[in-house]
């Protein structure tokens, strides 16, 4: 019996890799441009980070985590997001102390959330994210926003909507609970389950009840932007000054409250607006998370972040027929008749490798005529040919595919021609 491949996960093979490797090396680029540096955190943490840092009645920690028990009998979770687990490394090695501040990092790595899979949700899918610790200036909140937007755009991507809120601080925030445990209260009981125990929990979580979201009393909810006190109101304001100064157009949306429960001030997610995207539209997540630290045991530390997955980011790419340049392409292909040739290939492929010339051989003993096709599949920009008489006479035939020219190269030299040849 064959054994498949876990439900929710995927093979990324050959063919589909070179559009990932673009957009991580894309994506890794623009972090040298805006100054984010790589953190790499491990793929599974204690538990308690993400139910603390999370938050308990979360989706993602009541019903996505993938947890068991370790055979220390500790409890450990596979990160079901990236943010914590950074938090937790900039307090437990003490960054903050770094001399320079903010700190900004990023990461990209496997993320695990035992989700229903359906296109554009996976149970294992590839987070690339960054978080700017340690500044309180509404700039550093256009920053990180203008750099997702700036990746969506330099891959070609153009239907996209960003959508930003502010959940406000956390006077904001107590005075907006208290309006919604008002509002929801004397009909809790038309709720789910889970919505009565957000009521006490934390009412916020109500609005984001994919169950519940049709209900009458969701459509006039209190938003939380008549809760905004001045400063947070202020804030807000210079967020959204500063992105249109960069030029990035957005649409405030007060119910955007994210899934996520260490969010306060500025929220946001891009949006796919392609057709036929599907039902997710969501292709990056982020905002504003500054009592974070100090919920991990840190001290008061300001904070902002956004992530996407790849997954999403290739399914907008195609929604849109976004051709990417990741042509196969190989410079040179080596094709040999007879023994003694093939056998001095051996050495010939390695001398190329070595001048940093991509190179390829026949392995499978294949006639001249298989061996050129072998050349084409690969795109091959020349084709050098080797047979008993040219080994005889010291020569290598070297075919030009793009413009057919053909020439009589010495094979003491070839390695060095081949690379002026290049130019
Ligand atoms: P999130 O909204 O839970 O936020 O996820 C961010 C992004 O991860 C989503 O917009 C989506 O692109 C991707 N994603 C989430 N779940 C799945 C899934 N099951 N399959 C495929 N892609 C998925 C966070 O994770 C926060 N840590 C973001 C953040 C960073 N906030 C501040 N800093």
């Amino acid at each position: 019996m064959s054994i498949n491949i876990p439900r929710g996960t995927q093979d990324i093979l050959p063919g589909q890799v070179e559009t990932w490797q673009l957009i991580e090396e894309t994506a890794k680029r623009l972090c040298r441009l805006y100054q984010y540096e790589e953190i790499r955190t491990p793929i599974f943490e204690h538990t308690e980070l993400f139910s603390r840092g999370v938050g308990d009645s979360t989706d993602i920690v009541q019903k996505e985590m993938y947890t068991f028990e370790d055979r220390g009998g500790r409890s450990i979770t596979l990160r079901p997001e990236g943010t914590a687990a950074v938090v937790r490394a900039f307090v437990e090695k003490k960054m903050f102390g770094n001399p320079d501040q903010p700190v900004k990092l990023y990461y990209m790595g496997p993320m695990f959330r035992y989700e229903r899979p359906q296109a554009g949700r996976f149970r294992q899918f590839v987070q690339f994210g960054v978080e700017a610790l340690g500044s309180n200036d509404p700039a550093i909140d256009a920053e990180v926003i203008s750099l997702a937007m700036n990746l969506y755009w330099e891959l070609g991507l153009k239907k996209l909507k960003l959508v930003l809120n502010s959940l406000g601080d956390a006077e904001s925030r107590k005075a907006h609970r208290d309006a919604l445990v008002s509002h929801f209260k004397p009909r809790i009981g038309e709720f789910c389950g889970d919505c009565q125990t957000r009521l006490e929990k934390n009412p916020l979580r109500i609005l984001d009840c994919k169950k519940d979201r049709d209900h009458e009393l969701m459509k006039t909810a209190p938003s939380i932007i008549e809760y905004l006190n001045e400063g947070s109101r202020d804030y807000f304001e210079k967020v959204r000054e500063y992105l249109s100064e960069l030029g990035i157009p957005f649409e405030i949306d007060p119910n955007l409250v994210r899934g996520l429960d260490y969010y306060n001030h500025t929220a946001f997610e891009i949006m796919s607006e392609a057709e036929g995207f599907g039902s997710i539209t969501t292709l990056c997540g982020g905002g504003r998370y500054n009592g974070l630290a100090e919920e991990i045991g840190g001290p008061e530390t300001p904070g902002i972040g956004f992530a996407f997955s790849i997954e999403r980011f290739i399914a907008a790419l195609e929604a849109e027929k976004v051709a990417l340049p990741v042509e196969k392409k190989i410079d040179c292909y080596l094709v040999s008749l007879g023994d003694r040739a093939k056998d001095y290939t051996v050495g010939l492929l390695q001398q190329l490798r070595n001048q940093g010339i991509s190179a390829e051989r026949d392995y499978l003993g294949r006639k001249l005529k298989a061996q050129f096709k072998a050349a084409d599949r690969l795109n091959a920009s020349f084709v050098a040919v080797l047979g008993e008489d040219e080994l005889d006479k010291g020569v290598i035939n070297l075919k030009n595919m793009g413009t057919g020219e053909q020439q009589e190269v010495e094979l003491a030299s070839f390695v060095e021609k081949f690379r002026e040849q290049q130019g």
